[in-house]
């Protein structure tokens, strides 16, 4: 079972500081929280500490350009299985109830199609104004589960309800919430934002090499290794998909770019090499370019004549870089570090061999005995220190959503790194 993703709206109020407990009570079970803070909530906590707690990405502005890029208000209020306010303020009840959509908050509650419910914390009078009984009844009305305030001591000294309720109370309303939550009405003919797992990679940062590199002989001539580029930009194409921010180094292949995917072109494995280490940090690199292991000593300036006398011109190698392996060794070695070996033979005890030898954390090997390099299909084994899951022959997209869904659950319990 996947777990409960919660969207925390944080109002302003000084009970907002109950908020951090009820991230950590969340956290502590297990469940996925992103939290939105209203302007006047970032005067009473602020956005790192939520971050850090949550271990999540904390929205506070609806104009945020960046954010709208990487995940849509629409999608952000969707995704979740669960919207809760907390503290639900005064004024931002009164918005719920009238369908004022003013900041990310109250956007936010405008567009989802979740259930929601409001933890309120007020003063007594205001909780117990006319206005504030009119809007609570109309939110419940709406569908919206609105708890009833703790009575007690407020901070400003007067006594009555309008107390946050505990964070554990809240807890205990949001399990309530989450079983009995009827299914979102659907609107017909509109594309689907949020299925349950829509995009388990948003907020993850990927790098992926792919295709081959060509090391120039001279401006004509080259050393190549086949590869068609195909399972790497399949690859690049699922990472986003799935939600991830990815970033394709790409040797010369002739293939489109994949939608939302940045694409940069290199020639040779320096460069790529030079390009992928420019590319860190990020969450999970994906090494599925074959490049090439040695290059010309020497690149001639011109092109080499053949002078006749059929003597052949030397050629001297030299080593290319490991990129994986020194990925694998760098200060900012991902968190998720994946290498690709095609073979021919004895696939599983090369791919293990592998494994140790480039200290990456997992190698998939595809058996490239049946199907020659740029077939439409690929048949592999993900092989780690854990053991060797082997999959059927798969189409490469297929191979792709499949290594994505397994790449998220290794990473759902990490940190998305920081880049800036
Ligand atoms: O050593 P071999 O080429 O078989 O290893 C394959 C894996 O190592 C692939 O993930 C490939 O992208 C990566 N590699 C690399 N730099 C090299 C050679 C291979 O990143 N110079």
């Amino acid at each position: 079972m996947t777990a409960p993703r919660i969207l925390l709206i944080i109002g302003g109020g000084i009970a907002a500081y109950k908020a951090i407990e009820l991230v950590r009570l969340l956290r502590k079970s297990g469940y996925v929280v992103r939290c939105v803070l209203t302007r006047a909530g970032e005067q009473f906590v602020t956005p790192l500490t939520l971050a850090a707690l949550s271990e999540n990405k904390v929205y506070t502005n609806l104009f945020d350009l960046k954010d709208e890029v990487e995940m849509g208000h629409i999608q952000l209020s969707r995704e979740a299985d669960l919207v809760v306010v907390a503290p639900a303020t005064a004024d931002l009840l009164a918005k719920m109830a009238a369908g004022i959509a003013d900041d990310m908050a109250t956007t936010l509650l405008l567009a989802t199609d979740k259930p929601v419910l409001a933890a309120p914390a007020m003063n007594v009078r205001m909780w117990l104004h006319p206005a504030t009984r009119r809007n609570v009844a109309t939110l419940r009305g709406d569908g919206v589960t609105v708890m009833e305030p703790d009575e007690g001591e407020m901070a400003c000294g007067e006594y009555g309800p309008g107390r946050l309720p505990e964070p554990a109370a809240i807890k205990g309303a949001i399990d309530k919430a989450l079983k009995e939550a009827p299914p979102p009405i659907p609107l017909t003919g509109q594309p689907d934002f949020a299925p349950a797992n829509h995009r388990p990679l948003f907020g993850r940062r990927i790098l992926i090499t792919a295709g081959p590199t060509h090391e120039p002989i001279d401006p004509v001539r080259y050393i190549a290794n086949r590869s068609s580029g195909k399972q790497g930009f399949a690859i690049a194409a699922a990472a986003a998909e799935a939600g991830a921010e990815v970033l394709l180094i790409a040797g010369p292949v002739e293939l489109p770019t994949p939608p939302g995917v940045i694409r940069i072109d290199v020639e040779t494995a320096r460069e790529m090499a030079a390009e992928v280490e420019a590319g860190l940090p990020v969450d999970a690199a994906i090494m599925v370019a074959a490049v090439a292991d040695w290059r010309a000593a020497d690149t001639a300036t011109q092109k080499i004549k053949k002078d006749g006398s059929g003597a052949v011109p030397p050629l001297a190698l030299a080593e290319n870089p490991d990129i994986l392996a020194s990925v694998a060794k760098s200060a900012q070695r991902p968190p998720l570090l994946i290498g690709f070996a095609a073979e021919t033979n004895d696939v599983i005890a090369h791919a293990e061999a592998k494994l140790a030898r480039k200290g990456c954390d997992w190698i998939v090997a595809n058996d490239v005995s049946a199907d020659p390099m740029g077939g439409e299909t690929n048949r592999v084994h993900i092989v780690s220190k854990g053991g060797v899951d082997s999959w059927d022959r798969l189409p490469k997209a297929a191979v792709a959503r499949k290594l994505m869904e397994k790449i998220a659950d290794e990473l759902e319990v990490r940190s998305p790194v920081q880049t800036d």
